[in-house]
């Protein structure tokens, strides 16, 4: 099995605060990896180094056998194929969602002006729109295509949000808790979704999500953390058992 993705020795400290405390594991090919833990375990910080937003003290990063992601700008690694769960739709409240996504592409295109003088800027545009009605059909919003972000409810949002992942067709997609902020019902057709993404981008999908029933049903492999550390990884059934999840859940105090 190829990794995609391996994590060695990731450490950052924020003033006297361990965040990262010497992360290791690997994401496989192909594979939807859950990282679960309580708050404050070093979830977000760890996204924040994969996608380039923070700079780890200690450790490396490899991406796709041979880059090195600590150092690497945050633009870059969109060009090796990393997206990441922002929220797009938000930042354009009054613009129809086909033309966020269709934006949303465009900002990633290079050479712009080189295509247009050449003559390829309408090939492009053709391109760009049908990615975007694709990416909006994935998800289930062809019906909304028209309509602006303000006029959609918070889980059509977050769906669009995904659609603009989709729309940039990434390698390593990294979501940061999907499920929060939407309905049960909503969060339950995630699962589903999620993995018709992974399935329909050929794409491994690194996944922050405290709705257990969900990460345990999507992920093939969790790695759970605690206090900036890997308390332990395996598959959803294994990892379940482990006592410091049970009792990391049960909101007692994980061992060390
Ligand atoms: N930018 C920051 N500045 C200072 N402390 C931070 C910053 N980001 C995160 N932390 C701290 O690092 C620890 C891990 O936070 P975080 O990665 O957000 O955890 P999680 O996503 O697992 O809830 C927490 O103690 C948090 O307060
Ligand atoms: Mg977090």
């Amino acid at each position: 099995m190829t990794t995609i993705l391996h994590v060695d020795g990731v450490k950052l400290a924020f003033g006297g605060v361990k965040a990262l405390d010497g992360v290791t594991f690997d994401v496989p090919a192909g594979e939807i990896v859950g990282l679960i833990g309580p708050n404050g375990a070093g979830k977000t910080t760890l996204f924040d180094c994969i996608s380039g937003y923070q700079r780890p003290d200690e450790g490396s990063i490899t991406y796709d056998g041979n880059v090195e992601l600590v150092g690497l700008p945050p633009h870059e690694r969109v060009t090796h194929g990393i997206g990441r769960l922002f929220q797009q739709a938000r930042m354009f409240p009054s613009v129809s969602i086909r033309d966020v996504l269709k934006t949303v592409q465009h900002r990633r295109m290079k050479a712009g002006l080189f295509r247009s003088v050449l003559g390829l800027a309408r090939a492009e545009e053709r391109e760009v729109t049908a990615r975007a009605d694709e990416a909006l059909e994935l998800v289930g919003l062809t019906a909304h295509a028209d309509k602006p972000a303000m006029e959609l409810s918070t889980g059509m949002l977050r769906l669009c949000e995904l659609a603009a992942i989709v729309a940039v067709r990434p390698r390593l997609l990294l979501l940061d808790e999907p499920s929060s902020g939407i309905a049960q019902k909503e969060t339950e057709a995630l699962l589903p979704l999620l993995k018709r993404l992974r399935d329909h981008l050929d794409a491994t999908v690194l996944v922050i999500e405290h709705d257990m029933p969900l990460v345990m049903g999507l992920a093939d492999r969790i790695v759970a953390m605690a206090q900036g550390k890997v308390l332990t990884e395996g598959t959803p059934a294994v990892v379940q058992r482990h006592p410091d999840v049970l009792a990391s859940y049960l909101g007692t105090r994980a061992a060390r």
